[in-house]
């Protein structure tokens, strides 16, 4: 497995935990103020950062590609700085958080422009028909 994929799974199954663990205060205090922090943390954290780390997986050219790892970079660092923002604005009220919430969100964003180039740019992967039946 290409190393930003083990990277990018290795995040995604800490976003999982931490959701998951949020999931379960909500479920166990009763309190469901919280549920947008929790599905971000287990959507933005667990699946999508799963999803990039298949793709560069399915990709290694692209996993070999410096971009790779800036979009790794760039996306991990915009959930550390959302998601924790996010949580506390919610569940402890700290509605002055909010503007941190945001830069987070952009940085995020960025790096799913950063995706969309990688996904965009380069060669294109080979179909599986096209393979000879040797190398499928
Ligand atoms: C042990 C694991 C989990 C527990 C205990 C849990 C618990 C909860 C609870 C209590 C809510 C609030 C429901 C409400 O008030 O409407 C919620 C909402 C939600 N959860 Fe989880 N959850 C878990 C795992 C997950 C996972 C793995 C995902 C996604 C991959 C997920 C996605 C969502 C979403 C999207 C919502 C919002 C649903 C809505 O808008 O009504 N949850 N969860």
């Amino acid at each position: 497995m290409p190393r930003v994929s083990d990277l990018f799974f290795k995040t995604a199954v800490v976003w999982l935990i931490l959701g998951i663990g949020a999931g379960l205060q909500m479920a166990i205090s009763g309190d469901h103020g919280a549920f947008p922090a929790h599905a971000h943390i287990n959507l933005l954290g667990w699946v999508t950062s799963a999803i990039f780390g298949g793709y560069y997986a399915l990709n290694p050219a692209k996993a070999a590609r410096k971009i790779a790892m800036i979009h790794y970079g760039l996306y991990t660092i915009g959930l550390v700085i959302m998601l924790p923002a996010l949580y506390l604005m919610l569940h402890g009220g700290y509605t002055a958080i909010e503007p941190v919430v945001a830069a987070g969100s952009l940085i995020v964003a960025a790096a799913v422009l950063v995706f969309a180039f990688v996904v965009f740019s380069g060669a294109s992967v080979r179909l599986a028909s096209e393979l000879s039946p040797a190398t499928r």
